[in-house]
């Protein structure tokens, strides 16, 4: 222990209460303790690179390249992503791939390249490996958008998992997006990002990194194009990112760099080339398509830790009555468990729970349950007596189970990795049910352990079933919340089989999206906190995981009625609309800021509700094309440099341009259009990009534009479907896609086309079906009229 621990220590030991803070030093010994036996000693490592190229074999897809020192098989498949992996690495296993890995391409194949390298010739792509064993990504026009220089592995000479290299250039012009959730987004600027789920224990600004979901996933987007990289390991590293710049004039282009360093894991690579919405594409099909929560979880949530009692839940639901807003699920949080115990209900504080879910039910409000993966050790605990008879608790490498401390007190912690255990944890969810819980909210599954000093997880050298492959916490780490989402969802799935599960993570990994969402986490209440959701929404839905938002006014402190007003505007045009805080935070309800916020958060509320069917649209759009409904506005435009660097503005759909106020104080504020005419929703005033307009923000709203053209479906004032329809330019046309909402269970509706154009001088709007164009069953609205 050096004095930083011991500083650490003591500070642990005076805040949260003296026995869990000598709970939390003793935890922090053991887990050292636990890995300083259990970890293999990096002896002498030898570094190795792959030498030069000897011979090539062509296979399905692609084929197999060897080198003096390693061998490289490269693979594109059905889907147009290629694959390659260095010293004889496999796509499978994984935990990111929706299922098995997709066919080879039969048209693609290894053939030989200039100086003695290698090349493989897809549809969309060339990929061209030197005979050093660099690997170029090239556009089917020849040019270049990535290059990965040879790798380089260190190997302890004692055997073991080797350290691995990655270095990788790209354009002087790319941006880097993705990585997971990252706050300081979503332009990733130089610096070192780590691959490491982490719990930053306190509410967290743009400045804190990692946060609880990262994922070696890269979007780049370059003048030459657009592509993703996923190096497939969950293991611990880093990226380095570097962009690059533009020689001006007569001087050289710096190329942008990428450095991944890993403590261990394959060394394969999947890439993705294309237009934005293509790569998404062909990644929701490689890695899973997301989710579609259920229409009620498209609305309005209220959380809070710290509720105390159903009087109290009774009392907030009446107050949104009360106040005219609108509600559709509640939260509760670890307050309503009997001594924080997962699995369990604080009967005195809220004695019938299946009554009170019921009566909300009534009111169309959710009841939705946060549930931690700990379990309190000890023996008459329930849920820990069966795990014990189970063997489901993760073990050290002597076989002692592993201990850790979270909210209960003294803990152990499911192995999510293993099939069995899932299926076992699955079933506790049957109580949740019983009492009348619609939906999971899963927490501190990154998995945390309150250590005081080192970090705030499990032992790395703890061992994890992975499938039956056996392995440790280095790899189990990352995809621990993975598997929990997994869990969840396959439970809710078993037990309501009629019904889409509703769940959201707070931890996960690639391929999250097929169980459910997310939110930000711990946000720290302030400006910089408020761009640090809007930066996590945006990153992750670049990686796939299309529904998250952030806790709205921030988890800690009290927002002023300015902030927390704005925070709610932009919240609710984000999938997941929550309000949550910490127990030890000021209020989140909408009447607790005086009348004018009230009254402007009335309206976002009522705005939402009217978007409900267009939020339900992007949902099922979601889980068809892997388009995120949050993206950045560069979506349809990635050459237009301008609108890369643009982090304060994002595109909902296909349809709406969404502006929120990020600056106290603000008045105006400028908006960089995409190209076309875009209404302002508010005054239906036209104006034309590509380029900046400024326009007058009052508290009243944010800015909000349609594209002309635009079809989109809202729920008129008889709770109907209704089109809104925003008249396109002259001569132009437009239209617009809408899905109805199916209900909660697994229909999965078509989706409607509709058209629309002038004729003459009026708009007209025509549904585009199998049968030529006929008139819509729904109310049209056309806005726009008249104006530019
Ligand atoms: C974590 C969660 C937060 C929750 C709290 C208590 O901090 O991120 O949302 O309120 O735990 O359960």
């Amino acid at each position: 222990m050096d004095g930083r621990d011991l500083v650490r220590s003591v500070k642990a030991v005076s805040s949260g209460g003296a026995v869990q803070g000598l709970r939390t030093v003793r935890a922090a010994w053991r887990r050292r303790r636990t890995d300083a036996t259990g970890l293999p000693r990096r002896g002498a490592e030898r570094a190795r690179v792959p030498g030069l190229v000897q011979s090539a074999e062509p296979g399905p897809g692609g084929g197999v390249v060897r080198f003096a020192r390693t061998e490289l098989r490269i693979t594109v498949a059905v889907n147009g992503a290629v694959f390659w992996g260095w010293d004889g690495a496999e796509p499978e296993p994984s935990y990111a791939l929706a299922g098995r890995c997709p066919e080879p391409d039969p048209r693609a194949v290894l053939e030989p390249d200039k100086d003695g390298g290698w090349r493989v010739v897809a549809e969309r792509v060339t990929v061209v490996v030197s005979r050093h064993g660099a690997i170029e990504v090239r556009t089917p026009g020849g040019v270049t958008l990535r290059r990965d220089l040879p790798p380089r592995w260190w190997e302890p000479a004692e055997g073991g998992a080797a350290r691995w290299m990655q270095r990788s250039e790209v354009a002087a012009d790319a941006r880097f997006f993705g990585l997971g959730g990252r706050a300081a987004g979503p332009r990733l600027r130089d610096g070192t990002y780590r691959l490491w789920n982490t719990d930053p224990g306190r509410p967290f600004g743009p400045g804190d990194d990692p946060l609880y979901i990262t994922m070696p996933v890269q979007m780049v987007v370059a003048d030459a194009g657009t592509h993703l990289t996923f190096l497939d390991t969950s293991w611990d590293g880093t990226v380095t990112l570097r962009e690059g710049e533009e020689g001006a004039g007569s001087g050289h282009d710096r190329a942008g760099t990428s450095e991944m360093r890993m403590d261990g894991g394959p060394l394969r690579c999947w890439v993705m080339v294309g237009a934005p919405a293509r790569v998404l594409l062909v990644w929701a099909s490689l890695t899973g398509a997301p989710a579609v929560p259920p229409a009620w979880a498209l609305g309005h949530h209220h959380a809070r830790w710290g509720f105390g009692s159903e009087q109290e839940v009774r009392r907030i639901v009446a107050g949104y009555q009360e106040h005219g807003l609108p509600l559709d699920a509640v939260h509760l949080d670890i307050d309503h468990y009997d001594a924080h115990r997962v699995f369990t209900v604080d009967r005195e504080r809220f004695p019938k729970l299946p009554l009170l879910a019921e009566e909300l039910g009534r009111q169309g409000v959710r009841l939705v349950s946060i549930v931690d993966p700990a379990v309190r050790a000890e023996p008459g605990d329930p849920v820990f007596d069966s795990g014990s008879a189970e063997d489901a608790f993760v073990r050290d490498a002597s076989g002692r189970v592993v201990e850790g401390v979270v909210w209960p007190g003294e803990v152990v912690y499911p192995d999510f990795t293993h099939a069995r255990v899932r299926r076992w944890w699955g079933r506790f969810l049957e109580e949740r049910r019983a009492q009348g819980f619609a939906g999971l909210w899963l927490d501190m599954n990154e998995p945390v352990s309150f250590t005081a000093f080192g970090e705030k997880t499990l032992p790395r050298s703890a061992r994890h079933a992975l499938e039956g492959r056996g392995g440790d916490h280095r790899e189990a780490h990352n995809v621990y919340a993975l598997c929990m989402a997994r869990a969840g969802y396959e439970g809710l799935r078993n037990l309501t089989p009629e019904e889409r599960p509703f769940l959201f993570s707070r931890s996960g990994w690639v391929g999250m999206q097929r169980y459910g969402g997310t939110w930000s986490g711990d946000v720290a209440t302030g400006w910089p906190g408020l761009r640090a959701s809007l930066s996590l929404v945006l990153g992750l839905g670049l990686c796939g995981v299309p529904y998250s938002g952030p806790d709205v006014g921030g988890f800690d402190g009290s927002p002023s009625p300015e902030l927390y007003l704005r925070w709610f505007q932009l919240a609710s045009y984000l999938p997941l609309f929550r309000t949550h805080a910490s127990i030890r935070a000021g209020r989140r309800e909408p009447w607790e800021f005086g009348d004018d916020v009230l009254g402007h958060a009335r309206v976002a509320l009522a705005e939402r509700r009217r978007l409900l069917p267009y939020f339900v649209t992007l949902a099922h759009l979601a889980r068809r094309t892997g388009a995120p409904y949050v993206r950045p506005l560069w979506w349809g435009a990635p050459e237009d440099r301008a609108l890369r660097d643009c982090e304060d503005a994002f595109l909902l759909g296909d349809s709406l341009l969404v502006a929120p106020v990020l600056d106290p104080g603000a008045e105006r504020r400028t908006v960089l259009l995409p190209r076309g005419r875009w209404y302002d929703t508010a005054t239906e005033e036209a104006h034309q990009g590509p380029g900046p307009v400024v326009v007058d923000v009052s508290k009243a709203r944010i800015p909000v534009f349609a594209r002309a053209g635009a079809v989109l479906p809202v729920r008129g004032e008889d709770g109907g479907l209704e089109l809104e329809v925003w008249a396109p330019a002259r001569g132009r046309s437009g239209g617009g896609l809408v899905v109805p909402d199916p209900g909660d269970g697994w229909d999965e509706p078509e989706a409607e086309r509709y058209v629309t154009r002038w004729k003459g001088r009026r708009v007209v709007v025509r549904r585009d079906g199998g049968e030529g164009r006929t008139e819509p069953v729904y109310p049209v609205r056309v806005r726009g009229l008249g104006r530019g």
